[in-house]
């Protein structure tokens, strides 16, 4: 029922002719919250006032754990992008706990942060331009992988570097063609033997691990062995060849060699859907406006969507500009008060807007203050940012390194262990903002 109105009435706006394109579900059944309160919901319910994203550092560590568990090689995390949007420090304490013993990242920058940041670990830098600082790399300890023979001239002018020779198995992206492998091998070792530099390894990139038995895995993984032998057959003695990201390392054991680097498993994202890893990511936002509109009244920028009935709308003070895709409007769903909303009207820069339904008075209505849970890794029932990447026709990578600087950031966690010492009793600890 919306009650009489206290003032006049506005004009009434011309109902919108514009068809409702999709019809977003309405309300469902209340879901029933999990009895144990996880580090994320802890924060959650911390959260506050504002949009919120809540990292849960316990679940990087046990992901690690469990993407370790399946192959004898290293794990090194790869914390580039801000470890996926989840924060680098973190994340890379976090997998150190979980028993992953390196780094890797694109840039130098991110390699020099992390020895910023104190991490005296072995780190790679796989992606630099020509003119990068490749004497700071040296000064640094910063391994540097090698594409091709102009990256190697540029390396060579910075001794004392120890490097992974990048071989491109599949991609037509990074990595040295196979024409141009047998080359750079051969000047490699030259340089090797001058004193410039240590080939401390090989490395390539599966194209098509997420789909597990693709033939362009068999392709690359038979490229890669041929690109390793050459190298050891000119010569060259790398301890690490490495070939599985996430995907290759969960669903294909033939591509392990001696070291996996893992970035999206970190975070919980498995793309080849063989393994149960556990999101890390919340996202909560208050309801800032709870405004009660008759059936028919259109909705947003365009008037995207009308209200079919009389309802109630709440208004979340976040948009595309902090990471939700513009794409999920009228697709996405909230959890608000125990129930899955959807989201109606056009998602906009700095609001969404999400239908409550008509529902009676009472305590269970939500209001204003109230906190909606975008997304998170589904224990109460929440949307998880995997069913955002389905409604924004994207991948799930893309909605987590999306998300924008205005969102507040927690960490909680388990402190930070040793892989093989007593774990502690699993506690919110609050790390505190980055
Ligand atoms: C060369 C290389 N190795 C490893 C990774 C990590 O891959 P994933 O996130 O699938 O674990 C990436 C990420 O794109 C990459 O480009």
């Amino acid at each position: 029922m919306i009650p009489a109105p206290a003032v006049p009435p506005a004009p009434p706006l011309t109902p919108s002719t514009t068809p409702t394109p999709s019809t977003p579900s309405t309300p469902s059944t209340p879901l029933t919250p999990s009895a144990t309160l996880t580090p994320s919901a802890a924060a959650v319910e911390a959260a506050g006032s504002v949009p919120t994203l809540v990292i849960d550092t316990s679940a990087v560590t046990a992901n690690v754990r469990t993407i370790g568990a399946v192959t004898d090689g290293e794990v090194m995390a790869v914390v580039k992008a801000d470890a996926f949007g989840h924060g680098t420090v973190a994340v890379a304490k976090a997998s150190l706990a979980g028993g992953a013993t390196r780094f890797g990242v694109t840039t130098l920058a991110e390699a020099i942060d992390l020895r910023g940041a104190g991490f005296t670990e072995r780190v790679l830098s796989w992606l630099n331009p020509l003119d990068a600082d490749f004497a700071a790399a040296a000064a640094h300890e910063i391994e540097v992988a090698v594409p091709g023979l102009s990256h190697l001239a540029a390396v060579r002018a910075a001794p004392g570097l120890r490097v992974h020779l990048q071989l491109d198995t599949g991609m037509a992206r990074d990595g040295a063609s196979p024409e141009e492998w047998v080359a750079l091998c051969r000047e490699a070792r030259a340089a090797e033997l001058a004193g410039l530099l240590t080939v401390v390894g090989v490395m390539g990139h599966l194209p098509c691990a997420d789909r597990p038995g693709d033939a362009a895995n068999d392709a690359g993984r038979a490229r890669f062995a041929w690109g390793l032998q050459s190298a050891r057959d000119l010569g060259l003695t790398p301890d690490d060849h490495h070939l599985a990201a996430t995907a290759a390392t969960l669903s294909d054991p033939l591509s392990h060699h001696t070291m996996s680097r893992i970035g999206a498993g970190l975070v919980g994202i498995d793309e080849s859907h063989t393994a149960r890893l556990r999101p890390a990511l919340t996202l909560t936002a208050p309801l800032v406006q709870v405004r009660e509109v008759a059936g028919g009244t259109s909705v947003g920028y365009g008037h995207s969507w009308r209200a079919p009935r009389d309802t109630r709308l709440g208004l979340l003070a976040l948009g595309y500009a902090d990471g939700l895709p513009r794409l999920a409007s009228n697709r996405a769903e909230v959890l608000v008060g125990g129930r899955r909303r959807p989201v109606v009207g056009r998602i906009s820069m700095d609001m969404t807007i999400v239908d409550l339904g008509a529902g009676p008075e009472g305590p269970d209505q939500p209001r204003e203050g109230d906190l909606a849970t975008l997304f998170g890794p589904g224990d109460v029932g929440e949307p998880t940012a995997a069913e955002w990447a389905g409604w924004a026709e994207t991948l799930e990578h893309e909605i987590v390194t999306g998300l924008g600087p205005r969102l507040h950031r927690i960490t909680v966690g388990e402190p930070p262990v040793a892989p093989d010492s007593d774990r502690p009793t699993l506690t919110p600890n609050l790390i505190g903002p980055r």
